[in-house]
């Protein structure tokens, strides 16, 4: 069976004083047991966050990493290797943002995803299709060659390793949620995808579904068969929110 996973992105938000406060609140949710929970801060906070959230079932993400684990001259970048040392136990990789605005490519998001693999990271795969493509019925198409480039290289179980993220990009930050319905299609078409190369691994891949999850929406999304949880962004900033997300799940 499953266990569900609920990630909050932060993005490039907070101060240390704004996330001081959130740690602080966050540690008062209840967190519900047979969840997985997760939270990738902007990478100043990692360290902030880890030891304040000791207490809790709260893990650690980076929301993206260097293609490679050893030292080098990148400068800027963070290797998932410094990312496991500071207590990250999950990454990001090829979040739509990181493909859009920072021109992050399939062959460099595998890249990125072997490192995070390579240091015992659980790489967290994004993948989703803009509106101009959902609209001209290319969704499938879209998506299917984003889960495929990494399929190619590491199978459905280097996959099983880590996490798939659906995130529609026409519904990320922008209220407009997919509905239950047509997040199940996606995850449905990704999971029989896998499934066509080996069953049982199919069957035990996370899939998580992003894009304005709320916690008046989280329910009706997480009870879809192929929805395992949610990669929640802004609603992740409230950890009253994002407790309910939680326990939703
Ligand atoms: O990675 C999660 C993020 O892209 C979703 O953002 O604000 O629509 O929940 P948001």
């Amino acid at each position: 069976m499953r266990r569900p996973l609920v990630a909050g992105n932060w993005k490039m938000h907070g101060t240390r004083q704004s996330v001081d406060r959130l740690l602080d609140e966050l540690c008062r949710e209840d967190w519900p047991e047979q969840v997985d929970l997760m939270i990738a801060p902007p990478a100043l906070y990692i360290e902030r966050c880890l030891s304040a959230l000791a207490s809790t079932p709260l893990r650690l993400a980076g929301q993206t990493s260097a293609w490679q684990a050893e030292p080098g001259a990148l400068t800027g970048e963070i290797s998932p290797a410094q990312l496991r040392d500071a207590g990250c136990e999950y990454v990001l990789v090829g979040h739509s943002e990181r493909r859009s605005l920072f021109a992050e490519t399939d062959e460099s998001i595998c890249r990125k995803f072997a490192a995070a693999l390579a240091c015992g990271l659980r790489p967290v795969l994004c993948v989703g299709e803009t509106r101009e493509q959902r609209d001209a019925g290319a969704t499938a198409e879209v998506v299917g060659s984003q889960l495929q480039a990494v399929l190619d290289v590491f199978g459905v179980g280097g996959l099983a390793q880590g996490v798939i993220a659906y995130e529609p990009v026409w519904a990320i930050g922008t209220g407009l949620t997919a509905s239950p319905d047509q997040a199940q299609d996606v995850h449905a078409m990704v999971r029989a995808r896998l499934a066509l190369l080996d069953d049982e691994q199919a069957q035990a891949v996370q899939i998580v579904y992003g894009g304005s999850v709320k916690a008046d929406n989280a329910e009706e999304l997480f009870a879809m068969p192929d929805i395992d949880g949610g990669l929640v962004g802004g609603a992740s900033l409230n950890a009253e929110e994002f407790g309910a997300i939680a326990r939703a799940a």
